[in-house]
C-alpha cells in the first residue's frame, strides 16, 4: 500500500509521517481506516483522515495537534478526537475499540480492542479496511472483509447477518455509498437490508441520526439518484407516514429544483450561499399540511434557522406566486415581497411555479433589485436634521424603494428625493 500513499498529496502524507512519528514514541499500532482507505483506493480525493490507535486515542490526538499546531476537539463521550490543521484538514483520532449493540438503534457499548475488532464493528467491507502507519510494517493492509475485491466488483457487502438491525442508519448510508460510487448492493446484503425493513428498523433509531444521514445524503452531488433509490427500495413514510412514495410531481419538482439551483451558484458563485440541500428536503416534504412540517421540524431536531426556512415555504408559496403573477407590479413591490425570504425559498418558488411571469420577477430580483444599495447614510439624515427614530429606517426604505423604481442615479439625487419626501410628509402630518 506504500504506492498508494505516496500518491497522496504532499500535506497528507506530511500529516501520515508525523502520526507515524508519533506511533512510535508512544509505542502504540496506529492505522489508517474507514473511508480514508476506500477512496484512497479508488481514487477520489479525501482530505477527511481517519486514524485508528491500540492504545489512547485522545492521547495520540494531543501529541499530534502539538506538532501540527492545529486545533482540537475533544468528543470524550465517545473517547475520539479531531484535529484540524491551518490547511483546514480534518484528522479523526480513536482508540480501537469492539463495539456490542443491547437493541437495534441503540447506542453501542463500548470496550477496548484492537485493529480486527475495530474493523469488525464496521457497516462495509468497502469502509472497513485499514493500512498501517506504524514503524515496524509502515503500509501494511489490513483486509479481513475481502473490501478491496468488493470495490473492485462495485460491492456494497455488510460484515454480518445483523448489521442492519445493529445500526439500522446504514440502510440509508448503503444507498448513499451505492450511489456515490455507482455501487451495487450484494444480493444477501439487499436481503438483510429488506427484511430490517420489513421489522421497521428505522423507525427505533434516534430521529437525530436519521436526520444527519438524510442531510449527508441530500448533500451529496447528485441527490436526486438517491432520493430515487430510497423511493423505489423504502419511501417517505420514515420520515413522517404521510409521505410514502414520491409521484413523478414531485420528481419534476426535484429536476426543476436542480436547475435553478445550478443557475444560482453559477451566476452567484461565492457571492451568496445556498444550502441546496434544504431546498430538496422541501420537495420531499411538500405532500405534507404545515402542521406535519412543524412536527417533522420538532422531531427530528431541525435547527430553528433551518425548521424556520422549511416551514416558510409551505406557508407562503401560494401567496407569493399569486402576488408576483399580477400585471404592472412594481419592481420595490418585487424587492418588498422577495427580500425577506431565504434564497432557498425563493429559488424553489422559482423552480415551482409554473407562471413565466413570477419566474422573471424573481430573476430580476436575484439579478438587479437585490444588489441596489443606497448611497446615502443615517449620518446623512443626521446631517439632515433628522433624529434618529423609526421614521428614520422608513425614509432609508422609501428611498431605496424609489431607487429601485425610478433609478435614483447618485447620492445627490437620493438625498434631493429625501428632501421632497420630508416636505410632503411634514406637510401632511401637520
Ligand atoms: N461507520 C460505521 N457505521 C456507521 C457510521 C460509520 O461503521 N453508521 C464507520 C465506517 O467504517 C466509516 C467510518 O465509520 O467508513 C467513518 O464514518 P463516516 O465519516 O460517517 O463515513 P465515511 O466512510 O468517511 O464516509 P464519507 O465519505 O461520507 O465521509
Amino acid at each position: 500500500m506504500e504506492r498508494y500513499l505516496k500518491q497522496l498529496p504532499l500535506e497528507l502524507q506530511g500529516i501520515i509521517l508525523r502520526a507515524q512519528e508519533i506511533s512510535g514514541r508512544l509505542d502504540y499500532k496506529a492505522y489508517l481506516v474507514g473511508g480514508f482507505v476506500r477512496d484512497l483506493i479508488l481514487g477520489v480525493p479525501n482530505f477527511d483522515v481517519d486514524i485508528v490507535v491500540e492504545g489512547e486515542g485522545l492521547k495520540f490526538a494531543e501529541e499530534l495537534c502539538k506538532v501540527l499546531a492545529g486545533k482540537l476537539t475533544r468528543h470524550r463521550r465517545f473517547g475520539t478526537a479531531t484535529v484540524v490543521t491551518h490547511d483546514k484538514l480534518k484528522i479523526d483520532l480513536a482508540s480501537a475499540r469492539k463495539e456490542t449493540y443491547s437493541y437495534p438503534g441503540a447506542l453501542p457499548v463500548v470496550s477496548p480492542g484492537n485493529i480486527e475488532d475495530d474493523l469488525f464493528r464496521r457497516d462495509f467491507t468497502i469502509n472497513a479496511m485499514a493500512i498501517s502507519i506504524s514503524y515496524a510494517d509502515f503500509g501494511r493492509f489490513v483486509d479481513l472483509f475481502n473490501g478491496r475485491d468488493d470495490l473492485a466488483h462495485k460491492r456494497i457487502r455488510v460484515l454480518h447477518d445483523l448489521s442492519f438491525m445493529d445500526d439500522p442508519t446504514r440502510i440509508l448510508r448503503a444507498i448513499r455509498f451505492e450511489q456515490r460510487y455507482g455501487l451495487k448492493i450484494e444480493p444477501h446484503t439487499y436481503r438483510l437490508l429488506t427484511r430490517a425493513l420489513k421489522c421497521n428498523a428505522l423507525e427505533k433509531v434516534d430521529k437525530q441520526r436519521i436526520r444527519d444521514e438524510v442531510i449527508l445524503a441530500l448533500k451529496e452531488k447528485e441527490p436526486i439518484k438517491y432520493i430515487r433509490r430510497i423511493n423505489r427500495l423504502i419511501g417517505f413514510s420514515f420520515i413522517n407516514p404521510g409521505l410514502k412514495k414520491l409521484k413523478r410531481h414531485s420528481f419534476l419538482h426535484l429536476k426543476a429544483a436542480e436547475k435553478e439551483i445550478a443557475w444560482f451558484r453559477n451566476k452567484f458563485v461565492r457571492k451568496r450561499t445556498l444550502d441546496a440541500w434544504l431546498i430538496y428536503l422541501m420537495v420531499i416534504l411538500d405532500k405534507l399540511n404545515k402542521r406535519e412540517i412543524n412536527l417533522v421540524c420538532k422531531r427530528f431536531a431541525f435547527r430553528a434557522g433551518e425548521a424556520k426556512r422549511i416551514i416558510c415555504y409551505k406557508s407562503i408559496f401560494k401567496d407569493i406566486d399569486k402576488q408576483l403573477n399580477k400585471k404592472n407590479i412594481l419592481p420595490s413591490r418585487i424587492y418588498r415581497l422577495l427580500e425577506p425570504l431565504s434564497y432557498e425559498v425563493i429559488i424553489l418558488i422559482k423552480a415551482t411555479t409554473d407562471k413565466e411571469r413570477v419566474k422573471k420577477h424573481i430573476a430580476d430580483f436575484l439579478n438587479i433589485y437585490n444588489g441596489i444599495r443606497l448611497y446615502v447614510t443615517g449620518e446623512d439624515l443626521k446631517n439632515l436634521g433628522i433624529e434618529p427614530s423609526p421614521y428614520f429606517k422608513d425614509i432609508l426604505a422609501k428611498t431605496l424603494y424609489a431607487k429601485i423604481d425610478y433609478g435614483l442615479a447618485g447620492k445627490e439625487d437620493e438625498l434631493a428625493f429625501i428632501r421632497k419626501f420630508i416636505k410632503k410628509n411634514k406637510r401632511t402630518l401637520g
